[in-house]
């Protein structure tokens, strides 16, 4: 291996390891085109702004959701809750609309929801942007949904962890 090649090969092993220690709420991000739905687990998302109401997600333009979403209308990042571990699973596991055959899926705006995550977030695809091997999608949101009741689905390390519990060990404001 070049130097180069070396230096590059280092920094990414030390991307990877941080980017692992780094705690990330899993979302279902779904879409629907053509009579048929699409979706993938995803933990790059983030809200955008208030103004309009707008959030992002970096989809690998290699993952089967990038085509659809790309020429989709709307498009819906659904924020497991614990409860939605089977399908975040599924999601894993499975392959194309067989990720949908676990959970309580709905239609809405055209885009598959799920009806029990802690919150859906039904967004219009207003832009995207390429980088690297990503896209980043920023959808406009048309309609939200939560429940109160629902606990976060965190990923850290490979794994899923309960983060629940951490308000209570919460030692006061920083
Ligand atoms: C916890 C977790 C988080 C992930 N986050 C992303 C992500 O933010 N963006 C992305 O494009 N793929 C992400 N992936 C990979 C996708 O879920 C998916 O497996 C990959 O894109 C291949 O999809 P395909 O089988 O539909 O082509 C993540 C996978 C896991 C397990």
């Amino acid at each position: 291996m070049s130097k180069p090649d070396a230096n590059r090969q280092q920094t990414l092993d030390a991307f990877r390891l941080a980017m692992r220690h780094v705690a990330s709420t899993v979302y279902a991000v779904t879409t629907g085109h053509g009579g048929d739905r699409y979706g993938i687990l995803a933990t790059a998302v983030s809200s955008l702004s208030f103004e309009p109401p707008s959030l992002l997600v970096c989809v690998n333009r290699s993952a089967s959701l990038h085509a659809p979403l790309a020429s989709a209308e709307t498009f819906c990042v659904n924020v497991l809750g614990l409860g939605n571990r089977d399908v975040a699973e599924q999601f894993m596991t499975g392959r194309g609309a067989d990720r949908f055959a676990v959970g309580e899926w709905e239609e809405l705006h055209g885009v598959p929801v799920l009806a029990t995550a802690q919150s859906s977030f039904v967004c219009r695809r207003a832009h995207c942007h390429e980088f690297g091997t990503h896209s980043i999608f920023i959808g406009e949101l048309i309609d939200a949904k939560h429940r109160a009741d629902a606990a976060p689905l965190t990923y850290y390390d490979r794994h899923y962890i309960d983060i629940s519990a951490a308000p209570e060990q919460a030692t006061g404001p920083l």
